[in-house]
């Protein structure tokens, strides 16, 4: 397996262009699966988990080509209904081809998605919402089954405990669009990335208005058709970098994302003392080592705080003067970067679904284990940060969402190698 040497106390300068956005690409692949005519997906980042879909989308049937490392060519001229577990539990995302498959085909046959390590991930709020457009759905063997051969639009409300919904906002959306009838989604997610799918399935031939809203309106159409789409930037990676800058005291801008697709974060950086510039095309955050001070955040759903940048944050805060409390509101369990976090000096204390962080003046290098996606990303920017080395273990986690994340860094200054983890020193070499 890989890991990642990191050589410490090292500042990020530079200008960047973030990838594709991860969870835009995966609801728009598939979303290809509603039409029977081919569709070309540009921008899309070259990660595991979308080499992992477009492997879920061929054994449904469909022709998958990757016409170059950021575009592909999906074509599902004749698929099945069935996604099985041992597909469907290596990738949650999956659940999103419920929509389609029974907007498509008129029944779909998806396994029930495995455990998650960031805490519980139910999909009541999708079964609700089939239910809603007339479908029957029962729950057999480990398996989602739904029968849509009646399915007509109807009014559908998706707000839960924790908010609205994303993935089961795209199911919504896709299972309405060849629907009879007209489909509102009340409490829908607004996040960009719907906003995104709703516009490649308009090309396609939809009749969606309000996507990015709370409130989406979906006429059915009878077929749609292929078309082209290129993905929106991915706001959590730029929002990774941006943090970065403020915990070494850099300087870092990136190009090509609107701003107000991380202003929550932006926000928060303004207040903790970053410098925050924007242009017309670019957003830049450079600061003074030692100026920023520590600020309270809320993990919201968008345009609120993103739990994806709530790790990132809690490794700023462990670097910075004061004390902050960063509450997570969409996973109340996820936090488990902290207990690295302290392995590496950092004085944070978990009181229910909040962290509690005094600032330290900085972090000590130490052998890590990253154990999800972004709780990953917040220990690579806490190592680049501190005194001496680092080894992260485990980094295919970081792979499944950033892309080139090591080649980046390196352009923006950090000394930073993926090597096998035989070459880690003894006495870097974690218990697992
Ligand atoms: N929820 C329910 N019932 C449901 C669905 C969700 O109670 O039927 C709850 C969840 O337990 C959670 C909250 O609602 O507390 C939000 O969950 P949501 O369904 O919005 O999450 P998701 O769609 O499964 C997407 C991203 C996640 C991101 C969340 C929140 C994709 C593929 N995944 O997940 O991304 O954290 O929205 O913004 O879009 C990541 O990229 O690292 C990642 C985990």
């Amino acid at each position: 397996m890989k890991v990642f040497r990191i050589e410490g106390g090292q500042v990020l300068n530079g200008t960047l262009e973030v990838s594709g956005a991860k969870n835009a690409a995966l609801p728009i692949f598939a979303a290809c699966i509603l039409t029977d005519e081919p569709c070309i997906i540009e921008n899309v980042p070259d990660l595991s988990d979308i080499r992992f879909m477009a492997e879920i989308l061929e054994t449904l049937g469909a022709t998958v080509e990757r016409i170059d490392t950021n575009t592909w060519k999906i074509h599902a001229k004749k698929i099945t209904s069935v996604a099985p577990y041992e597909l469907v539990r290596q990738m949650r995302a999956s659940i999103c081809l419920l929509g389609p498959l029974v907007s498509r085909l008129g029944k779909a046959q998806v396994s029930f998605p495995g455990g998650c390590v960031i805490g519980p991930r139910p999909i009541d709020l999708h079964i609700k919402g089939l239910k809603k457009l007339n479908c029957d759905v029962q729950i057999d063997q480990g398996f989602v089954n739904v029968d849509g051969s009646n399915m007509k639009g109807d009014e559908i409300y998706l707000g839960g405990r924790m908010g609205s919904t994303v993935t089961g906002t795209a199911n919504m959306v896709m299972a309405a669009t060849l629907a009879p009838g007209i489909t509102y989604i009340e409490s829908a997610a607004a996040e960009p990335e719907i906003a995104d799918l709703c516009d490649m399935l308009n090309k396609m031939g939809a009749k969606i208005s309000g996507g990015g809203s709370h409130r989406i309106t979906i006429e059915g159409v009878k077929k749609l058709k292929g078309t082209t789409h290129s993905i929106i930037p991915d706001r959590i990676e730029a929002g990774t970098f941006l943090v970065g800058a403020a915990i070494t005291g850099g300087n870092v801008t990136i190009n090509g994302l609107p701003s107000s697709y991380i202003r929550a974060l932006l926000d928060r950086l303004d207040e903790a003392g970053a410098d925050v510039q924007l242009g017309k095309q670019s957003i830049r955050i450079c600061t003074d080592p030692g100026k920023l001070r520590s600020v309270d955040i809320i993990t919201l759903p968008y345009p609120g705080f993103p739990t994806d940048l709530q790790a990132q944050m809690c490794a700023l805060m462990s670097v910075v003067d004061g004390l902050s409390i960063i509450t997570e509101r969409i996973y109340p369990n996820r936090f488990m970067h902290i207990p690295e976090l302290q392995r590496m000096g950092a004085d944070i204390a978990i009181e229910g679904s909040s962290a509690i962080i005094k600032g330290t003046q900085q972090l000590s290098g130490a052998p890590i284990m990253a154990s999800d996606l972004r709780a990953s990303a917040a220990l690579l920017l806490a190592a680049i940060a501190a005194k001496g080395e680092s080894w992260i273990q485990r980094i295919y986690h970081i792979d499944r969402g950033y892309e080139n994340i090591d080649q980046k860094m390196q352009a923006l200054g950090v000394t930073i190698e993926r090597l096998q983890d035989s070459e880690m020193p003894t006495s870097m070499k974690n218990i697992a």
